[in-house]
């Protein structure tokens, strides 16, 4: 009985040795080899929080991407909307001598101090979805994202040719809920509102603020636009879904009927990030264009790693492809600084493949 215990004991260990091998990792840490070709690679990933379906379908695509069975070992960290959490997970991570981290930022300034940090630590750094203005960019390796301003210009210049289509050349009035203040997504979708305000006369700007991008803060945002001028407002200017379906709850709860009548009342909404709630809304005639803010960054963040591991130069600046929607079929394509975008309509069948 004894002899059969060692043996068992002798036959685990060579079987455990033969699995795992220790390597080093930057810090000194002692890391220790899967089975199979490579060790699993630590990533330390600070994810900005869960404000909106977006970000929920953000958070998802990461998360299954860098699986263990993939061979990564994801430390992940929700920072619950505050710029604070995300410096000190940072930090967390640097001390932990994680492989690489990934950060989506909240806004776009304070981070010159802790990516240097992590440059000084030797731990590359790849900056998705939102942006980082730093003096130095070599603070990271790379960055992957939305063209948030080209959305925005996306959204104007469908306004534009909705508005020649009825031949409404009136003056238009549009309230903007903005996104958090400060985020690139806000920035860019903000400034080209204020671009279409100076190249169309007649576009007046009657209300602004921020909705934080959640449905709660779209709700109460709306709940004051309507208050102070509801009955002046043509266009609703949501910079993403979840104010939207806020916007609309209100509007709905107020007596506003959501629309493409602006010459008979209804209020027009714009939005961004064709969730599929979102291009629900837009197929029941609630949400009028929807530009598309695609979340899935999973696989191609796993694609910047893998080629980061095999030594490969990686670009460093990569905007994604993105869609936009309507629900009437009139207008197929805009133009955007002479470049001609498809604007599809939205479909029962369309929504039924809608991956988030
Ligand atoms: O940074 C992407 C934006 O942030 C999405 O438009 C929005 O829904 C999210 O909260």
């Amino acid at each position: 009985m004894k002899r059969i215990s060692v043996f068992v004991l002798l036959m685990t260990c060579i079987l455990v040795a033969g699995c795992s091998k220790n390597i080093y990792k930057r810090n000194g840490d002692v890391r220790s080899e899967d089975n199979g070709n490579r060790s699993s690679v630590t990533i330390g990933l600070s994810q900005i929080g869960s404000e909106s379906d977006w970000r929920i379908a953000s958070t998802d695509s990461v998360k299954a991407a860098f699986s263990v069975e993939n061979g990564y070992d994801l430390i992940f960290d929700d920072a619950q909307q505050k710029q604070e959490n995300q410096l000190k997970a940072i930090r967390e991570f640097i001390d932990q001598g994680v492989d690489y981290i990934i950060l989506d930022p909240i806004v776009e300034s304070g981070w010159d101090s802790v990516l240097l940090e992590a440059k000084e630590a030797g731990i590359p750094v790849i900056v998705y979805d939102r942006r980082v203005e730093v003096d130095d960019d070599s603070l990271y390796t790379c960055w992957i994202g939305s063209d948030f301003h080209l959305e925005g210009k996306r959204a104007c210049a469908w306004l534009s040719e909705y508005l020649k289509s009825k031949s409404i050349d009136r003056e238009i009035k549009i309230a903007d809920i903005q996104g958090t203040l400060g985020a690139s997504a806000q920035i860019g979708r903000s400034e080209a509102l204020d671009e279409a305000f100076r190249q169309n006369r007649n576009w007046k700007l009657v209300a602004r603020d921020t909705g934080d991008f959640t449905t709660a803060k779209g709700k109460e945002v709306m709940n004051s636009m309507l208050k102070q001028c509801g009955d002046e407002i043509d266009v609703v200017y949501a910079e993403n879904d979840n104010m939207a379906y806020g916007a609309l709850e209100i509007m709905e709860q107020r007596g506003y009927k959501p629309g493409y009548d602006i010459d008979n009342g209804e209020i027009l909404v714009i939005s961004f990030d064709s969730s599929r709630n979102g291009l629900q809304m837009v197929l029941d005639g609630d949400i009028a264009v929807n530009v598309e803010c695609n979340p899935l960054y999973g696989p191609r963040l796993v694609e910047i790693i893998d080629a980061l591991e095999a030594g490969k130069e990686v670009e460093k600046e990569t905007f994604i492809d993105e869609e936009q929607f309507s629900g009437i079929g009139y207008i197929g394509t805009i133009q955007v600084d002479g470049k001609p975008y498809t604007v599809t309509q939205v479909t029962p069948e369309l929504l039924a493949e809608r991956q988030y």
